[in-house]
């Protein structure tokens, strides 16, 4: 049965990349989160999608600059007056040890590319024992064969934001045992394809019931999704 990833938690309702938007994934009964990871200045790995704090936070500014202590200060609920910091993997881990959750973990590296960054989230993935529950991303690809190297024991998946030919002989060289394509770049037939050669396919961002349909009618892996309530909704007719 195809799983279904809560997209930077359940985002289509909650504030995106906080501790309630992955506790409401959780009670809605997704299968997995997804998360995206960097660091800030003093090497804390902070739950954050954009390189800047503006659009999610209350401040302004690259996470890259910003001290854990200060970072921390910001409210990621920036439309609600109810607070919500900006959390640590730490946090999410220590969440994710209370339940039997998968996490995609996306490695935010592809503009700055945050020395060290593989090296402390596989520190921690092996500190909570999660290895068979994480699965490594990236747009940067150096990155997602750098975790191999240094963890051949947990999953790796290369994102894509364009299509690709035969992406199972991609996935295969660089030894990542998944791929995260964006939907729309790969046609039903190359995912079926790359499923058979026993490359796991988690697509994303799949918020259209047609999308969803269409990607259960095949059995894809999982699908990342805003909205898991109504993909798991969905997921009933299959
Ligand atoms: O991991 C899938 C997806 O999250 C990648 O794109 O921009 O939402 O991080 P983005
Ligand atoms: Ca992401």
């Amino acid at each position: 049965m195809t799983q279904i990833f809560a997209h930077r938690g359940y985002s289509a309702s909650f504030a995106e990349n906080t501790l309630v938007a992955f506790l409401e994934a959780e009670k809605a009964g997704a299968d997995g989160v997804e998360l995206d990871v960097q660091l800030t200045k003093d090497g804390e790995l902070v739950v954050i999608h954009d390189e800047k704090v503006d659009r999610t936070t209350s401040g302004n500014g690259l996470v890259k600059d910003f001290l854990f202590k200060d970072l921390r200060k910001l409210n990621a609920n920036k439309k609600s007056t109810k607070k919500e910091p900006i959390p640590t993997l730490t946090e999410v881990f220590e969440w994710l040890t209370s339940n039997k959750l998968l996490c995609n973990i996306e490695l935010k590296n592809a503009f700055f590319p945050y020395e060290g960054m593989e090296e402390k989230v596989i520190h921690l993935i092996r500190k909570f024992d999660l290895m068979d529950r994480i699965i490594l991303s990236s747009f940067n690809h150096y990155s997602i064969v750098n975790c191999y190297r240094l963890a051949p024991e947990i999953e790796t998946a290369p994102l894509f934001l364009e299509g690709i030919y035969m992406p199972w002989i991609y996935s295969q060289a660089i030894r990542a045992k998944g791929i995260h394509p964006r939907y729309s770049t790969m046609p039903d037939d190359v995912m079926i394809n790359t499923l058979n050669n026993g490359i796991a396919v988690r697509p994303y961002t799949i918020n259209k019931e047609t999308d969803m349909h269409r990607l259960f009618k095949i059995n894809c892996t999982a699908i990342i999704t805003d909205d898991p309530i109504k993909a798991l909704k969905l997921r009933k007719q299959y």
